[in-house]
């Protein structure tokens, strides 16, 4: 299993490319069946810019007409959530009445969902519906239930596939979880 250093902390393989492939399979498979027929075009939000990997892997196994809007939030600071979402850069487009399926990288706090949902719906969206990697189990508590989710993990700190420590990490293929053996 393979390690990698940023910054002060180690981290180990978690979840390799190919099982991350997969879980995306499954997921596009399931958001596949609830568009293929739509007549609508619906948005895909990539939220900037930890679902930057997972949008380009989702989006090229759907199969209907989507348009793809950005967004990019902050609430991260290290291995932890601050609590305070900030909009780092606002909605790439206009949204009014259309269709939005938020695409994730992972689902934590649930914060960054709770604000997206804000924005969206004082934007004018007509529905949104949330497409995340990972979910984390605390997310429940805030009663929110993404309607696709590709994989779930327990509650520790990861990086890779487009997730971040301090910005750095995001190239990494595969997943990687915080080493506690140091
Ligand atoms: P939430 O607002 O707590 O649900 O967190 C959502 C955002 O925090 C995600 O979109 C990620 O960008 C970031 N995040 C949450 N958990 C992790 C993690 O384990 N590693 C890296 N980033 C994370
Ligand atoms: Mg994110």
């Amino acid at each position: 299993m393979g390690r990698v250093k940023l910054y002060d902390k180690t981290f180990r393989t978690f979840i390799p490319y190919e099982k991350i492939e997969k879980a995306i399979d499954g997921v596009a498979e399931k958001v596949n069946a609830d568009f293929r027929d739509c007549t609508d075009i619906p948005i895909l939000l990539c939220v900037l810019n930890g679902s930057i990997m997972f949008t380009a892997e989702l989006m090229k196994r759907l199969d209907f007409n989507c348009e793809i809007v950005s967004i990019k939030l902050s609430s991260y600071s290290g291995t932890q959530s601050t609590g305070d979402v900030r909009q780092v850069m606002g909605l790439t487009a206009d949204i009014t009445g259309r269709r939005i399926i938020i695409v994730e990288d992972i689902v934590d706090s649930g914060n960054t969902i709770m604000e997206l949902r804000r924005i969206l719906a004082a934007k004018g969206a007509a529905s949104s519906s949330i497409c995340t990697m990972l979910l984390k189990p605390d997310a429940c508590r805030k009663d929110l239930h993404p309607e696709y989710v590709a994989m779930e993990i327990p509650n520790d700190f990861i990086v890779g596939f487009g997730l971040d420590y301090n910005e750095l990490g995001r190239n990494l293929k595969d997943i990687y979880i915080l080493d506690q053996e140091e």
